[in-house]
């Protein structure tokens, strides 16, 4: 069987999977409670000067009946005593010596209140802190959480501060609420941060009340922006990740990463570790179905990881991140088509219509193998789409649209098309006038009519 152990920048875990910091993690009977279900780690819920919590703090975000497709928050940082947190962290560490017990932590920016806090974080037996850069809301305006992750000057000199004064891994929290997020991750590692963790929440409104046309979440008649996290925004910590993952001097300094965002299954935690990942880290998912859900995220991944023949995360760190390219190095001459497999079709032409109005008008409903007119169809005949391949672009989106898993394919097919990138049609810029000449003449060589 794989070998689940984790070693993130230095702090060990019986898995890779930790709570992020966040209302799970808040105080020591959840964080036990966390630990007795098998978490590997936990990033407790950031601590640090006083607050006052608002009420509605949460508003959900549902999509076609499922319920907190993701959770929009108004939320600060703990609003607990600092000492009774600290207290709670120590015991909860003599308690579970093998797991990562890690501190996050967000002061005001001077160099005093950052070195009192790592001494007070490194006095309960951590085994790391991460600074939360992250927070877009509240924080931000008394110049804390994202207003320090947008600037990845200040970046740099809070984790220096910071680095300088502990003697545990440091781990850096990177706000998503940038342009480019690289900038921000380069300014951790030039600062001396140990690791970097991404992403924290992104700007939001989740919704208005239509008949009280009030903001949600709505705190007594206002409301505003807050955090996004949950399923919805996988994609964007992936890209985020990606990006940081595959830059060259950010790479460089070998820091790991911890990738949060969407994590609710072990698939989503096998895509994080595939595009650089070391660790994974569970908010949402955690807030909507409980601790019990570390039971199927470790056996997924330890089947897949045996599946794979890996014999350790460690493996499979990275592996897609090769993969990554720029559009201007795709290669332009690969062609697929859509192929539909009429023994599983059940006629419901999702496909036709999506091709005819949303793409490009290559698939044709056809009775008897012949191709009809959608016009003339007659009451209580069940057409059959085709797809003309000579004509499709291979956009994929029929396939997207089938209700059928596996139904529509999207085929590659062989093309006398001589290989080619955007890079190579805008490279010579004295043999033509202009990019757009030299796509027209590509195309007109190699008959490619987009109608
Ligand atoms: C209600 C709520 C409160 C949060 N509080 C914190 C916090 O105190 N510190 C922090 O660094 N991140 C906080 N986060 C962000 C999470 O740690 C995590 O980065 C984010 O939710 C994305 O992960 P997910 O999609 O698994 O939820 C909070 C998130 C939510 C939903
Ligand atoms: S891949 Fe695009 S163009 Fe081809 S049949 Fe499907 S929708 Fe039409
Ligand atoms: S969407 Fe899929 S199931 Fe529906 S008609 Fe097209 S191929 Fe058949």
């Amino acid at each position: 069987m794989a070998d689940l152990s984790s070693s993130f920048a230095g702090i060990t875990s019986p898995n890779p999977f930790w709570l992020a910091s966040a209302p799970p993690t808040n105080s020591a009977y959840q964080v036990n409670k966390a630990f007795e279900y098998g978490w590997g780690g936990a990033v407790w819920k950031t601590i640090g000067a006083p607050v006052l919590n608002a009420c509605n703090r949460y508003g959900g975000f549902e999509h076609g009946g499922h319920k907190l497709v993701a959770i929009n928050n108004v939320e600060l940082i703990s609003d607990r005593p600092l000492d009774a947190n600290l207290r709670e962290i120590t015991e909860v560490k003599a308690l579970w010596p093998d797991r990562a017990v890690i501190v996050s932590a967000m002061v005001e920016s001077s160099p005093e209140a950052w070195r009192d806090i790592v001494r007070r974080i490194e006095d309960t037996g951590a085994d790391g802190i991460e600074l939360n850069y992250g927070c877009p809301h509240g924080m931000s305006e008394r110049g804390m959480g994202s207003a320090v992750g947008q600037v990845p000057e200040y970046c740099t000199m809070i984790t220096g501060w910071v680095a300088e004064a502990a003697s545990i891994p440091v781990i850096v929290k990177l706000t998503p609420n940038v342009t480019d997020i690289v900038p921000p991750a380069r300014a951790a590692l030039a600062g001396g941060a140990d690791a970097v963790s991404l992403i924290n929440t992104i700007n939001s409104i989740v919704g208005v009340d239509l008949d009280t046309f009030e903001i949600r979440p709505n705190v007594g008649g206002k409301g505003g922006h807050g955090g996004f996290a949950g399923p919805a925004v996988r994609p964007i910590a992936l890209h985020m990740l990606s990006a940081v993952a595959s830059d060259p001097t950010f790479a460089e300094g070998g820091l790991p990463i911890s990738g949060i965002g969407g994590v609710q299954t072990w698939r989503d935690a096998a895509e994080f570790l595939l595009l650089g990942a070391s660790n994974v880290q569970v908010c949402t998912a955690v807030m909507h179905y409980g601790f019990r859900i570390i039971e199927d995220l470790v056996d997924g991944l330890s089947n897949w990881l045996d599946a794979k023949g890996a014999s350790a995360v460690r493996d499979i760190v990275g592996v897609s991140v090769p993969r990554i390219s720029p559009f201007g190095d795709f290669d332009l001459s690969f062609k697929s088509v859509a192929r539909i497999d009429e023994t599983s079709c059940i006629q419901c032409n999702l496909c036709y219509v999506a091709c005819d109005e949303g793409a490009h008008q290559c698939i044709d409903l056809t009775v008897d193998g012949a191709r009809i007119d959608p016009a003339t169809l007659a009451d209580g005949v069940t057409p059959q789409p085709k797809v003309r391949e000579g004509d499709c672009v291979g956009c994929d989106l029929c396939s997207l649209v089938c209700p059928v898993d596996g139904c529509i394919t999207m085929v590659s097919v062989a093309t006398d098309r001589p290989k080619v990138t955007w890079n190579d049609l805008v490279r010579d810029r004295s043999e033509v006038t202009t990019d757009w000449d030299a796509m027209l003449a590509y195309r007109e060589e190699n008959g490619i009519d987009i109608h």
